[in-house]
């Protein structure tokens, strides 16, 4: 078996093989500038990539049913207000209304048959305080 992640602000996210290639992506709460999101991990062509679920269009959340963000073809990610089409590679916009617009990216990592997210200094995990509500954590220093 292969080591777990040693960076120490690995979140956990999923077993590695909860990813099928193409398949319907994890869906996951974290703290956008200080705001609640969402973020979602998919696999395409074996590697797993993650971004925020938020349309370079109009800011709101993109998936068809919950977990499905690709097209027909499963080639590209699709989103269903209007249509933006997303390169899931890079989340670059390659069609429809977001020219030049892109994804936002979520650091991702697979190890150990784990897939771990990584906080950055835009985005951070979502906390609970003692009453069980959720709060921004500490957003880590650039
Ligand atoms: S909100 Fe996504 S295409 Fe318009």
């Amino acid at each position: 078996m292969a080591d777990a992640d040693p960076r120490a602000d690995a979140q956990a996210l999923c077993r590695a093989d909860e990813l099928v290639e193409r398949g319907k992506a994890v869906v996951f709460d974290v703290v956008l500038w200080r705001q609640p999101a969402r973020a979602f991990a998919l696999r395409f062509d074996g590697r797993v990539v993650a971004y925020i679920n938020r349309c370079a269009h109009v800011p709101t959340e993109m998936d068809w049913q919950p977990g499905e963000f690709l097209d027909a073809d499963k080639r590209y990610i699709i989103c269903s207000i209007h249509g933006a089409t997303y390169e899931p590679a890079s989340g670059r916009c390659v069609a429809g209304p977001c020219p030049r617009g892109r994804l936002m990216p979520v650091e991702v990592s697979e190890q150990g048959g784990e897939v771990s997210w990584y906080p950055s200094r835009d985005i951070a995990p979502l906390s609970f305080d003692d009453d069980g509500a959720p709060f921004a954590s500490r957003v880590p220093a650039a």
